[in-house]
């Protein structure tokens, strides 16, 4: 029998959310919210897959691994598993029991990325149990085709290319794909629940209507964007987080005007400037789920006190965190 014990980060946007959706790019970073994944195989004669994962509602859920590894449309809690199983095996045949057991240290609530990373962590694994020499790139590749093909197709990948790779990255949603690693130190962000968890999906589907009901209002506004990305990785690169801070600000009124903010982010962002960030955000789909606040080291008492009159606090999570490892 073989065990290994992985982790992989979730993971928040500094900037290009939903914009990275229509071939555009985006640049997120990996938060110390870590997914933690056990996996166990046995070469045994019959295949049999079973999955113990309480964050979730899985509790040692079984099935036989062949079922799995045909299947091509997946539902309930075990499909990012299972996805990235069928996956695999299409590259690197599986057999035998495999036995994988995951654990979080946040609260999936927060929506900050567990499935990204619950995929990151099953390949990774895989990876090393079977094919040590499978390269990031094509973990990645092989991350993306098990995420859309449980998310119907949707899901622009830059939420697993954080987890895959770590620290903060610049991600480019077109063919090919390209993930570039941005060089800095640290990011002097945090993160605070807004209050309300949002699903992303219908977040993603309801922009993309808008698109289509007005694309030459909407599509000036994704360009926009997607200037404001590339802007914003200069601006990282040179460390000018006065400026980071003013993109930050813009891509938030920006969603904004897509929708997809809410009272409870607009209250968070407004609570963040006023404590004198350089600049705050939603981060992600919008609807609810985390904001992120750039801000020096100094001022985050002033922001916890402005955070608790709206009865909010910053999350313990280091950002610009480790990508997918193996822990010992
Ligand atoms: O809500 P989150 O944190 O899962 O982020 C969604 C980001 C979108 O750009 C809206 C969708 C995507 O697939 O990138």
């Amino acid at each position: 029998m073989r065990k290994l014990h992985v982790s992989a980060p979730t993971k928040l946007f500094v900037l290009g959310e939903h914009a990275v959706v229509y071939d555009g790019r985006a640049i997120v970073t990996a938060v110390d919210a870590r997914l933690h994944l056990i996996i166990r195989h046995e070469e045994t004669e019959a295949g049999e897959l079973e999955i113990h994962a309480p964050d979730v509602g899985l509790h040692h859920w079984q099935t036989n691994l062949a079922d799995t590894l045909q299947k091509t449309d997946f539902s309930g809690e075990s499909s990012f598993i299972e996805s990235c199983l069928a996956v695999f095996n299409r590259e690197v045949p599986l057999s035998g029991k495999f036995y994988i057991q995951t654990q979080s240290n946040f609260d999936p609530i927060l929506g900050i990325g567990s499935s990204s990373a619950t995929v990151a962590a099953t390949l990774f694994a895989l990876a090393q149990l079977f094919a040590p020499q499978i390269t990031s790139m094509q973990l990645f590749e092989m991350g993306l085709e098990a995420i859309r093909a449980v998310q119907q197709k949707i899901g622009s990948g830059a939420d697993l290319a954080a987890a895959i790779m770590g620290g903060t990255v610049y991600y480019v949603n077109q063919s090919p794909r390209q993930i570039t690693a941005l060089e800095i130190q640290s990011l002097p962000m945090v993160s605070v629940y807004s209050g309300k968890k949002a699903p992303t999906v219908s977040y993603v589907q309801q922009v993309k209507q808008l698109r289509d009901q007005h694309p030459a209002v909407v599509d000036p506004i994704i360009q926009t964007m997607l200037t404001i990305v590339d802007d914003g990785r200069d601006v990282i690169n040179a460390g000018n987080w006065e400026a980071l801070g003013r993109l930050m600000n813009i891509q938030h009124g920006l969603l904004h005007a897509l929708g997809v903010d809410t009272p409870w982010l607009a209250a968070v962002v407004m609570a963040a400037r006023e404590a004198g960030a350089f600049g705050a955000k939603l981060s992600g789909a919008g609807g609810g789920d985390c904001a992120v606040v750039l801000i020096e080291n100094e001022k985050r008492v002033a922001l916890a006190e402005s955070l608790a009159s709206i009865r909010r606090e910053i999350l313990p999570y280091e950002l610009h965190a480790s990508g997918v490892r193996e822990e010992s």
